[in-house]
């Protein structure tokens, strides 16, 4: 036990450590005055795939991406909403304790605050210059309820996934990309510098509300993340069907239906949610 004490708090240091070195300002350091260039891609081939839509012409697959990517951005949004607040709960834990660990949870709930503005900015910046109705349908607030009415296990088990998926996102599909737009890439670059040590201390986190279950309730907690997944799952087909709707709206040819259910069907598979959980 006291090795393993040891072990966080120096792990909770090194993320503080890691969080002063790579801290950045969404002005000064991502955007620079910059724009997003209307014909790069934004979400990556390696996550969207579109390359196997070989009915697409190029220019068609750069706004395809372009949609999927304002998307992608908007999750991060909504996902680290109820991240803020679950991470924000376990602070409570370390008020009048271990002043190490305060410090390294308040980071980063002060880190996902700032990339929910980042993300808020993106969108108000695409309302300007994409064509006009498209929609991102879920409700952070709304959400973050229903996933904050599951157990700390459930929740922080979530968490600890989407900030592993976050960091493979990256390093696997948006960092080598030569098709993007050098905006879009910076921007999860610079997230992705922040969310590196987010995900260690999720697997701080996890065990330590781990520790204090029984087995009863580990095997209910178990159940509330598979019900989280699956409610993700239904908001997120309802978006993917959306985004294809605007991509049809605005798209100066006829697709014929075959066309229109791989376009959905495609879709439904590029949502990281999707694509990282397996689907019951
Ligand atoms: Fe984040
Ligand atoms: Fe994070």
């Amino acid at each position: 036990m006291k090795n393993a004490k040891k072990t966080s708090v120096k792990s909770y240091s090194q993320c503080i450590e890691i969080s002063k070195r790579v801290r950045w300002d969404i002005d000064r350091d991502v955007f620079r005055g910059r724009s997003f260039e209307s014909d790069r891609k934004f979400l990556p081939d390696g996550i969207t795939f579109i390359d196997t839509f070989d009915f697409l012409e190029p220019r068609e697959k750069v706004f395809l991406s372009q949609i999927q990517g304002r998307t992608y951005a908007n999750m991060f949004g909504f996902v680290e909403r109820f991240i803020t607040a679950k991470i924000l709960e376990q602070t409570k834990d370390f008020w009048l304790g271990d002043q190490i660990a305060l410090e390294a949870l308040v980071r980063f709930c002060d880190e996902e605050i700032k990339h929910q503005l980042l993300f808020r900015r993106i969108e108000s910046m695409l309302q300007q210059t994409m064509p006009a109705n498209y929609k991102f349908h879920p409700d952070p607030n709304q959400v973050a309820v229903a996933v904050l009415s599951k157990s700390s296990w459930a929740v922080l088990a979530v968490i600890l996934e989407i900030e592993l998926f976050t960091q493979e996102h990256y390093k696997a599909s948006i960092e080598h990309d030569p098709e993007l737009s050098e905006l879009y890439k910076d921007i999860f670059l610079f997230h992705w510098k922040e969310e590196t040590t987010h995900a260690i201390m999720d697997e701080l986190e996890w065990p330590r509300v781990d520790a204090s279950l029984i087995s009863e309730e580990r095997d209910e907690a178990v159940g509330e993340v598979i019900e989280i997944i699956s409610d993700f799952d239904s908001i997120l087909k309802q978006q993917s069907n959306s985004d294809i709707d605007y991509f049809l709206a605005h798209s100066t040819r006829h697709f014929n239906q075959d066309k229109v259910n791989h376009l959905v069907k495609e879709s439904h598979d590029t949502l990281p949610v999707s694509k990282r959980f397996p689907q019951g």
